[in-house]
């Protein structure tokens, strides 16, 4: 597995106001939204691509274009939601599959309560929308959800990381085709499982307490 720490200004500007208490949730879903296509960027640099040629005006340019079969984009439900619409920006052919984990308050385990993902993903690049990877349960859980359906590489885009979750998606695919692309990796996590300083609850700013 590989960790890449968007360090761009414009990426760590976007991260300052998102973090901030005081953003209500219209700005916190732009600034997310923008966030993610920054993301998006370097998240598909390594995307597969196939040569082509283009005829042009006046002659015959070498280009590429991305590889069949399209690449799937997982976002977890429900903060994933909110980073769907600045992936699919980037990457408007791929599909989009759907996992739904939910996280024990008391235990911080995860089970699956949705897995709307194709049964084959021999060949496929998937990439993983998950704005916070906090302990690492979750993700760790859609990216073996993801290897043992056969994809050919997996990409967390995560707004923020915690060095715990890291470590603990690190250990669990140390030797796969497994990168986490994030705005920042921070201190610690809280005895509630929170990112610090982090952001709050991620679904909860984009979408309201339920
Ligand atoms: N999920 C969130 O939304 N925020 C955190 O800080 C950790 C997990």
């Amino acid at each position: 597995m590989r960790t890449l720490v968007i360090d761009h200004p414009l990426v760590t500007h976007k991260l300052t106001a998102l973090r901030d208490a005081a953003s209500d949730t219209a700005t916190f879903r732009s600034l997310t939204d923008e966030l993610v296509t920054l993301l998006a960027y370097e998240a598909t640099r390594e995307i597969r691509v196939q040569p082509v040629s283009v005829t042009t005006p006046v002659g015959t340019a070498s280009g590429v274009k991305l590889a069949q079969p399209v690449p799937l984009i997982v976002p977890v439900l429900r903060a994933g939601i909110g980073m769907l619409d600045g992936m699919t920006r980037l990457l408007p052919m791929a599909h989009v599959g759907f996992v739904g984990l939910r996280r024990d308050e008391e235990s911080l385990v995860a089970s699956t309560y949705a897995d709307r993902l194709p049964a084959d993903l021999t060949g496929r690049d998937t990439f993983v929308l998950d704005p916070m990877l906090a302990t690492g349960g979750t993700l760790a859980t859609v990216i073996s959800m993801l290897v043992n359906r056969g994809a050919a590489s997996v990409t967390a885009v995560c707004l923020l990381a915690a060095p715990e979750g890291l470590r603990h998606v690190e250990a669990a695919f140390a030797a796969d085709e497994v990168r986490v692309v994030t705005a920042s990796v921070d201190e610690r996590l809280n005895d509630k499982g929170y990112i610090v300083p982090g952001l709050g609850d991620a679904g909860d700013r984009l979408f309201g307490r339920i």
